[in-house]
């Protein structure tokens, strides 16, 4: 039996997914001509050959102008702008009920809620600890309107939504009042699924909310027929790698008016003046698609889209619970000569609502971290893909290391503006080894066995081996200064 077995053996359904071993020989033969291994799905998704060769076939083809006119250059490039905005509607089932606004990517979307939102005091802003930077930001314009944030916590150690704490707090809406609840469909730090029922128990509690599809629909189909969030963001380039520059707010059209832009600018207004100071804005899409759109690139979501209806998102989706359940139950089992366990996985250590993210930290035989700076530039080379850091969620990060308000006031109080997160991680194990900053690989559309298999060989090369031979940052807390960097 070879480990090839043992694993079709374990995940039966892999085979179901073996036409997508052929797309990696055709469409992403780049990855194996390279000798790369390539594990940040959740960062980008990769885009097959043939996504590049229709849009520069397209362009080369095509005259195509500025679409704020009715000229033919212009009017060729609004149908084809169009043509991509019906597909986005078509591929989650929103055509007539949402209205799909192009950004520059989902934090692009995720401003534009945030400022046009009509957060009141007595309003609130309902985060949760799994938040993307980006969506923790919107509690500045929340904040600043003086409207109530708070975040529902998570559970450990599984970072699900801790269940009654969520409940209790969509209880505490005013439904009079405007109330934005704010979740990610997916984790971008522990791959946790969220349960999307949370979106209508939401609105039944009063509540609009809005989805953080980023780092699900690269891998999840969601269909807003049976989901029905008030606004949803994405990015492209994570579903199908290109085009990058463009992303989407979808908003259920009956929410449209409750948002209200706070500027105006080229493209979003019907009429303005500048004797009258007045100006009306656009209807639809158009009152919010500032100044003019990534015309060029556009046109390449609907091939992206295409391509992954080719695919099949069920089939990506099958691929990457089999090779996550395989990379969790190998990297569990990884265990240095004297018994200790070399890998601590963050988040579920099973398949059950996750997707294909897994963050971990290594460990050394006496118990010792491993830098995670290291460990990204050994993986680099071995040609291996990954990413390391707080990977922008850093609620998600706080409560897998159970870190608390003391310790980040702690840290900040100690490197004030100096801090960031190699340092804080230093003066975290100077406060008794908790950590902060971690590994994450992420599997996707092109992923196949053999990339699992040389990332796990590259981790168990680490086996045995201190902390200090291995090498990395050596801080020392009382002059706040790295004395051994990169060992
Ligand atoms: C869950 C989630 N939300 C939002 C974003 C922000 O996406 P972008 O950087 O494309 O704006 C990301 C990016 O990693 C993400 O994973």
């Amino acid at each position: 039996m070879t480990l090839y077995d043992d694993f079709l053996a374990a995940f039966p359904d892999y085979a179901s997914t073996l036409a997508l071993d052929g797309l990696r020989a055709t469409q992403y033969a780049r990855l194996d001509q390279q000798d790369q291994v390539y594990l940040d799905y959740t960062g980008g998704g990769l885009y097959a050959a043939t996504q590049v060769q229709e849009h520069a076939a397209m362009l080369a083809d095509q005259v195509l102008g500025n679409p704020h006119s009715v000229n033919p250059s212009s009017m060729q490039t609004t149908r084809l702008v169009e043509q991509a905005r019906a597909a986005v509607l078509a591929y989650f089932g929103g055509t007539g009920a949402y209205t799909a606004i192009f950004t520059l990517n989902a934090s692009g979307a995720l401003k534009l809620v945030g400022e046009a939102y009509p957060f009141t005091p007595g309003g609130r802003l309902l985060l949760t600890a799994d938040n993307h930077n980006s969506v923790n930001g919107i509690r500045e314009f929340a904040q600043r309107r003086g409207a109530v944030v708070d975040y529902a916590p998570l559970t450990r150690p599984e970072l699900r939504l801790d269940e009654p704490a969520l409940h209790t707090l969509l209880a505490q809406a005013d439904a009079g009042q405007p109330n934005l609840f704010a979740l990610p469909a997916q984790s971008n730090f522990s791959g946790v699924k969220h349960p999307l029922e949370w979106v209508q128990t939401a609105r039944s509690h009063g509540w609009h909310v809005l989805l953080d599809a980023a780092a699900y629909v690269p891998t999840s189909r969601l269909d807003l027929r049976t989901v029905s969030p008030d606004f949803v963001v994405m990015s492209f380039y994570k579903m199908f790698g290109y085009p990058t520059g463009v992303g989407c707010l979808l908003v259920r059209n009956e929410r449209a008016s409750t948002l209200r832009r706070p500027w105006f600018g080229g493209g979003t207004v019907n009429f303005a003046s500048v004797q009258a100071r007045l100006h009306v804005l656009s209807d639809g899409e158009a009152g919010f698609e500032d100044g003019t759109l990534n015309y060029l690139s556009i046109p390449a979501v609907e091939a992206g889209l295409r391509h992954l209806q080719r695919v099949g998102i069920e089939t990506i989706g099958t691929r990457v619970q089999c090779l996550t359940g395989w990379l969790i139950r190998r990297l569990l089992a990884l265990k240095h000569g004297n018994g200790r366990p070399m890998v601590r996985l963050y988040g579920p250590a099973n398949l059950t609502m996750r997707g294909g993210t897994l963050t971990m930290n290594f460990y050394d035989p006496e118990g010792h971290l491993v830098d995670y700076r290291r460990v990204e530039e050994l993986a680099a080379q071995a040609r291996i893909s990954l990413r390391t850091g707080c990977f922008c969620n850093p609620g998600a990060g706080e409560a897998a290391e159970d870190l608390n308000e003391a310790d980040m006031r702690a840290a900040v109080e100690h490197m004030g503006r100096d801090i960031n997160l190699p340092r804080f991680l230093q003066v975290m194990q100077a406060r008794g080894g908790k950590t902060a900053g971690a590994i994450r690989v992420s599997t996707g559309l092109a992923s196949n066995f053999a990339d699992v298999e040389r990332f796990l060989e590259f981790v168990q090369g680490l086996r045995d081996q201190t902390a200090l031979s291995i090498g990395g940052a050596t801080f020392d807390i009382e002059s706040c200064r790295v004395v051994r960097d990169g060992g």
